[in-house]
């Protein structure tokens, strides 16, 4: 256990072995059975670099749960060979005491070796799920999401597992994985965490130049005006869809890569919108690819 400054919460117990986690959660889990109560453990994972939408989800678990676990490992499965795995930020000391900040027991920080043994050839993937809206520009990211979030899984043993509604689409596979292979996990999915200008939090906020982010806030603009074509009648997918789109050609992004209005049980895109959808966009500044999305009830 390392022990933080005084007068901040203590640092959390950092694990970078598979083994040595499954015998730390073993531990706990004989330790808390002893004591006569059931006993839970949460699962948060992160590919760090932590910002208030990560720790909302911790804060969550914190409540809900007797251990919190948080995985910070930047898997390189679900990066293209042209996208940014060399260069997603990363700061261990910064996201540890933030983590304590959140009263995260213990951070799983593997290294990819020790999660991919040389000759690995398993992979989990969610047919149908994964090809559409970011899996289209992305083929092999969702493979990899879904096949890193089943180690952890496998490793931690969690009873609930926490994900941002950012990540639309990944928190969906996430579950339906979960629900297909019968892990017996509850995959909670937590409400996007926002700047005051309304920009979803993302580690790839970092990547954007001050005029960039400057013009970052029309993604969200955008979305808000579909949300609003819907509540106030529209049913027309391609019309709601129109609604956003004229809201982004005022500062334009850089590129467009999609715009969707999809049902949020699987997906699919209505023609006639009814239930409860996604609207999901992923526009690039610069380099940068940001996503964001409203989810909404249509009576
Ligand atoms: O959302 C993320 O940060 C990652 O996709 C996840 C779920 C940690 C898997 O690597």
């Amino acid at each position: 256990m390392t022990v933080a400054p005084e007068g901040t919460a203590s640092l959390p117990e950092v694990v970078e072995s598979k083994d040595g986690l499954r015998a730390r959660l073993e531990a706990a889990r004989v330790a808390g059975i002893a004591q006569g109560r059931p006993f839970s453990v949460g699962l948060v994972p992160t590919m760090g670099f932590l910002h208030e939408g990560h720790l909302s989800l911790a804060r969550r678990a914190r409540v809900e749960n007797d251990l919190v676990v948080m995985s910070i490992f930047v898997n390189p499965t679900q990066f293209g060979p042209a996208e940014d795995l060399d260069r997603y930020p990363r700061d261990l000391d910064r996201d540890l005491s933030l983590a304590a900040g959140e009263g995260v027991d213990l951070v799983f920080h593997p290294s990819a070796e020790e999660m991919y043994a040389p000759g690995h050839c398993t992979w989990v993937d969610v047919e149908g799920l994964s090809e559409v809206l970011c899996g289209r520009a992305r083929p092999g990211h969702f493979r990899g999401v879904a096949t890193v979030v089943t180690k952890l899984f496998a490793l931690c043993r969690p009873d609930r597992a926490y994900f941002g509604q950012k990540d639309a689409q990944q928190a969906l596979i996430v579950r339906r994985m979960a629900a297909d292979l019968d892990l017996g996990v509850e995959v909670v999915v937590c409400p996007i965490v926002r700047d005051a200008d309304g920009v979803a939090m993302s580690s790839r906020n970092a990547y954007l130049t001050p005029q960039q982010r400057a013009r970052a806030p029309i993604l969200n603009r955008a979305l808000r005006a579909a949300q609003h074509a819907l509540e106030s009648g529209e049913r027309d997918a391609g019309a709601v869809k129109d609604a956003a789109l004229k809201v982004l050609a005022e500062d334009p992004p850089d590129r467009v890569d999609y715009v969707e209005v999809v049902s949020a049980d699987d997906l699919r895109e209505p023609q006639v919108v009814r239930g409860e959808v996604v609207v999901a966009a992923a526009v690039f500044f610069g380099a940068t690819r940001l996503i964001d999305n409203v989810l909404v009830k249509v009576p």
